[in-house]
């Protein structure tokens, strides 16, 4: 795939101070600039606003949490999408229907440059790294205020610097560097959950997926870097992390940086990691995403057992149950493996709740295979599958294959809603009637009566119950179960 430069960047930026070299220091310097910028150009007296509008996975929605950090230390201070001076769209381009969403937003938001002279609109993530895309939003959406990709995420400052000085669309899209800064200071949408990255990147190029493409080769962070974050955020008020890697069973396959940890153990990796986070005091609960089924290992499912800390919930994608198209899609498992990897997770913890994501209408999927994708969801009994219509993504293997038609991917595909739907519903009906121990989130969008909570599963609850309760741990009693979430009243404690 293309990896060129997309980049307008001017060489002159009219500052008069010496513009520092080495990160973070430089988006330091151009944090103050942009603060001194706003503060003179206040909205007729109130402060400029910003929104960040998160599309695709729990990667994208960590690094909305770093841009919002950066913009409220320029000063912008956070307001709804409806009303907000500045909206930067993160985007994702997994599938092709996250890209139309893009377009059918911007479409949306082009009068409201009229409307308010200060309106700017910035684009950035996975769908930028595309030149392509790039391309169609300097031609197609010329009113985009500036554009950056996935490898410069903490450029925000200067990059909205230059485009509040210059006065004209600012472009910014690099290929993959040698080096990943890291952004400090996110500002989490919960205050008592995060997530964490422990590695960015993905080798694993499955033959449909654009991922490895747009972010990169696979880089783990070292394990102090990574064991330093968790004991900051355990200090600012966080119990529950979810460490975050596109294959997390890699981790460590290739340190960015040298690690003292690394040098003395002969073999650390995700395990290791994961027991290691355990050992934090003042943390409750450790989730992670996403392990790959080819390389799950019994090192880990020991360290799941012996660490409650770590929720009983795993995250295995299948994609396919047909061992042909495992193959074709490169995942290197067969239906068997898969499935006996399975049973062992499910002897060695009894407990656990088990979810996936499937893929329905890859190239070449036969009835029979389908049937195979069929009988693994019967018999792995998910707790919850993510169902997603195979989408051709332009410069990765599978979309030189042959494509199965249109109808019959569909009809394929509500045959499996149905039999998803059924194995969920009679799964998550095990807990009903029992008392579980909840993390209170919110309120409740739908009904601000009730709150909502999080069990170890992952699964949601809505219940009564006053907003003190929010960010604590509290008992559960689950009198309802409606699919992929329950009702429930607070057991006295
Ligand atoms: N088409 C449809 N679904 C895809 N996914 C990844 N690439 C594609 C694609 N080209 C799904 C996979 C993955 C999830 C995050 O998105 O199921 O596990
Ligand atoms: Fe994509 Fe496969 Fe990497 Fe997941 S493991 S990001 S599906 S290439």
């Amino acid at each position: 795939m293309d990896q060129r430069i997309i980049s307008n960047i001017p060489e002159d930026y009219h500052v008069s101070e010496p513009i520092p070299v080495t990160e973070p220091e430089r988006q330091d310097f151009f944090i103050r600039l942009c603060r001194n910028y706003i503060e003179r150009n206040q909205a007729e007296g109130r402060r400029l606003s910003y929104a960040v509008v998160t599309f695709g996975c729990q990667m994208n929605a960590h690094d909305s949490d770093r841009m919002r950090g950066l913009l409220e230390r320029i000063g912008y201070e956070e307001a709804p999408e409806k009303e907000a001076d500045l909206v930067i769209f993160n985007t994702c381009t997994v599938r092709e229907n996250a890209n139309t969403k893009l377009y059918g937003h911007l479409g949306q938001l082009k009068p409201r440059k009229k409307e308010n002279r200060n309106f700017m609109i910035g684009l950035c993530g996975c769908m930028m790294q595309q030149p392509e895309v790039v391309e169609k939003i300097k031609s197609s959406y010329s009113f985009v205020d500036f554009v950056f990709g996935t490898y410069n995420l903490h450029r925000l400052p200067e990059l909205l610097y230059l485009r509040l000085q210059e006065n004209r669309r600012i472009i910014e899209v690099l290929p993959e560097p040698k080096e990943h800064v890291e952004i400090k200071g996110a500002k989490r949408k919960y205050p008592f959950k995060s997530g964490v990255n422990i590695m960015y990147g993905c080798n694993n190029f499955c033959t449909y997926c654009i991922v490895p493409y747009v972010r990169g080769r696979e880089r783990s962070r070292t394990p102090e870097d990574i064991l330093s974050d968790v004991k900051a955020l355990v200090e600012d008020g966080v119990t529950e992390v979810m460490l975050l890697g596109q294959n997390v069973n890699s981790y460590g396959t290739n340190f960015m940086e040298e690690s003292q940890i690394i040098k003395n153990e002969p073999e650390y990796g995700f395990p290791e990691l994961l027991d290691a986070v355990c050992q934090i005091p003042g943390l409750r609960r450790v989730r992670f995403m996403t392990p790959h089924p080819k390389d799950l290992s019994d090192r880990l499912i020991r360290v799941i057992q012996k660490n409650p800390k770590v929720c009983r919930h795993l995250h295995l994608p299948v994609q396919s149950g047909s061992t042909e198209v495992l193959r074709k899609m490169n995942r290197r498992y067969t239906k068997e493996q898969y499935l006996a990897l399975v049973e062992r997770i499910r002897e060695a913890l009894p407990d656990i709740s088990l979810t996936t994501d499937i893929m329905i209408g890859f190239p070449g999927e036969t009835e029979e295979d389908f049937q195979d994708t069929l009988d693994v969801v019967r018999r792995a009994k998910y707790d919850q599958a993510f169902t997603f219509i195979y989408s051709k993504r332009t410069g990765t293997p599978a979309a030189e294959m042959e494509q199965v038609p249109e109808e019959v991917v569909k009809d394929r595909f509500d045959r499996l809603l149905a039999v998803v739907s059924e194995s969920a519903h009679k799964r998550c009906a095990r807990f009903a009637g029992q008392t579980v121990t909840v993390l209170v989130e919110d309120r409740n969008e739908q009904d601000p009566d009730q709150l909502t909570g999080r069990l170890e599963t992952n699964m949601v609850v809505h219940f009564r119950g006053d907003d003190s309760l929010i960010g604590q741990y509290v008992q559960v009693k689950l009198t309802e179960v409606h699919g992929f979430y329950y009702s429930g009243e607070l057991a006295d404690s």
